[in-house]
């Protein structure tokens, strides 16, 4: 499809990027379809990263994620799942390219600022998980 879902994560609210990551993804020419501050339950962070259950950070993935409020969007351009996954450039910012989010805003491989989809699937179950049909515009 032709959307995605993000989550701009608690280390970056906390910091006051809210602003700064959301102009740089509509400059990036993505179109905003829903938006909301919202805070994980440890339900809802455990249901959300349930991929990574076995991995030794999952702990501290969970608590990271539900230290204070998210902000949650659906995101809509061609090619969005992997356009919006090269704008936000690699999970630990060592290895992010210039110009992208996490090289900007993300200080270290758990606390990288953004969330984005990595398939198609997985972006619609991410997106109907946060928002009613009637919040998708
Ligand atoms: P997401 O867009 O958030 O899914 O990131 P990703 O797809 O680039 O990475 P992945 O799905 O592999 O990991 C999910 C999240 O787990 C990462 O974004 C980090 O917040 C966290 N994470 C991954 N690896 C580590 C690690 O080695 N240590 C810690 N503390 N957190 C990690
Ligand atoms: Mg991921």
């Amino acid at each position: 499809t032709n959307r995605t879902f993000t989550m701009i994560k608690p280390d970056a609210v906390e910091n006051g990027h809210i602003g700064g990551i959301l102009s740089m993804i509509t400059e990036a020419g993505f179109r905003i379809v829903s938006l909301k501050l919202t805070q994980l339950t440890l339900a809802d962070a455990q249901a959300f990263y349930a991929v990574h259950k076995e991995r030794p950070f999952f702990g501290e993935l969970v608590e990271f994620m539900t230290r204070g409020p998210i902000v949650a969007a659906i995101l809509e351009k061609d090619n969005a799942v992997e356009d919006f996954r090269a704008l936000i450039g690699a999970t630990n910012p060592a290895d992010a390219a210039e110009g992208t989010i996490r090289k900007k805003y993300a200080t270290s491989v758990g606390e990288n600022a953004v969330h984005g989809s990595d398939s198609d699937e997985n972006a619609a179950i991410e997106s109907n998980f946060h928002f009613a049909g009637r919040e998708q515009f």
